[in-house]
């Protein structure tokens, strides 16, 4: 694998550029996964690929959970449904239905679960970079997590985060300090296949937006700043 020192030559090969925008492209969250194990070398692998991330003065505020115990994703797939529960009840009829028929986990099939976590508290008060901007650590706790999607979309793992949970609740089953934040819950493992289109998009719950609707020139209304 290519390390630190290798990557001083950063140039890259045409058929190199493309695998990154492979990666991109083909990297889905993933709901359904098979039951083959991950050898630890390639879970060390994408670890390594999220601690590598940018982080807000170099503070590293993340820590990763790795979860293989079926007891405890037991436990977490029961938090999980508790919080479908509730977030159903945000919905209405036929947005209901279609919410309460979505696979929106994969907590138990997945050989390997990891919870993100965020320490706010890491090397300090006074972190370059965070003063104005105290949500940055969880910004860096982010990028350490697309990272990981990405590496593991490399290694042909599939990733799914998992937001429908109780953060006080996931804590305790965790034994997480109350100081520390839960970023994202990923459920880890090869999956069933990748999908083309984000499976949100395939069932009409939204569709990607046009990238022309999300830029904007020089300032928000178009006009350059000041005239
Ligand atoms: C912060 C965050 C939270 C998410 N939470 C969930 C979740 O609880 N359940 C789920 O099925 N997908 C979840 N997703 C995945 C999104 O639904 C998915 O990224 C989106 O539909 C686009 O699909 P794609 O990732 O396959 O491109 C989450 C993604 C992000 C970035």
């Amino acid at each position: 694998m290519i390390d630190e020192r290798q990557a001083t030559t950063a140039s890259f090969t045409t058929s190199e550029r493309e695998a990154v925008y492979k990666v991109i492209f083909s990297r889905r969250d993933v709901r359904r996964f098979i039951s083959t194990p991950i050898p630890d070398e390639v879970v060390e692998r994408v670890l390594l690929a999220a601690h590598y991330a940018p982080s807000v003065g170099f503070m590293q505020p993340w820590n990763f959970v790795v979860i293989r115990d079926s007891r405890t994703k037991a436990s977490i797939k029961q938090a999980f449904l508790a919080a479908r529960a509730q977030e159903a009840e945000r919905f209405v009829d036929e947005r209901k239905k279609l919410y309460l028929s979505l696979k929106l986990e994969g907590i138990e099939e997945a050989p390997l679960n990891i919870c993100v976590t965020c320490d706010s508290t890491r090397h300090g008060p006074a972190v370059l970079g965070r003063s104005l901007n105290p949500q940055t650590d969880i910004y860096s706790t982010c990028c350490a997590i697309e990272n990981l999607w990405l590496a593991a979309r490399a290694e042909g793992l599939g990733v799914g985060w998992v937001s429908i949970l109780s953060e006080e609740r996931l804590k305790k089953i965790l034994c997480i300090p109350a100081h520390i934040a839960v970023i994202g819950y990923l459920c880890v493992g090869y999956p069933q296949r990748f999908e083309a289109k984000p499976e949100l998009e395939t069932v009409g719950w939204l569709d990607r937006l046009p990238l022309g609707d999300v830029i904007f020139d020089e300032t928000w209304n178009g006009r350059v700043a000041g005239k």
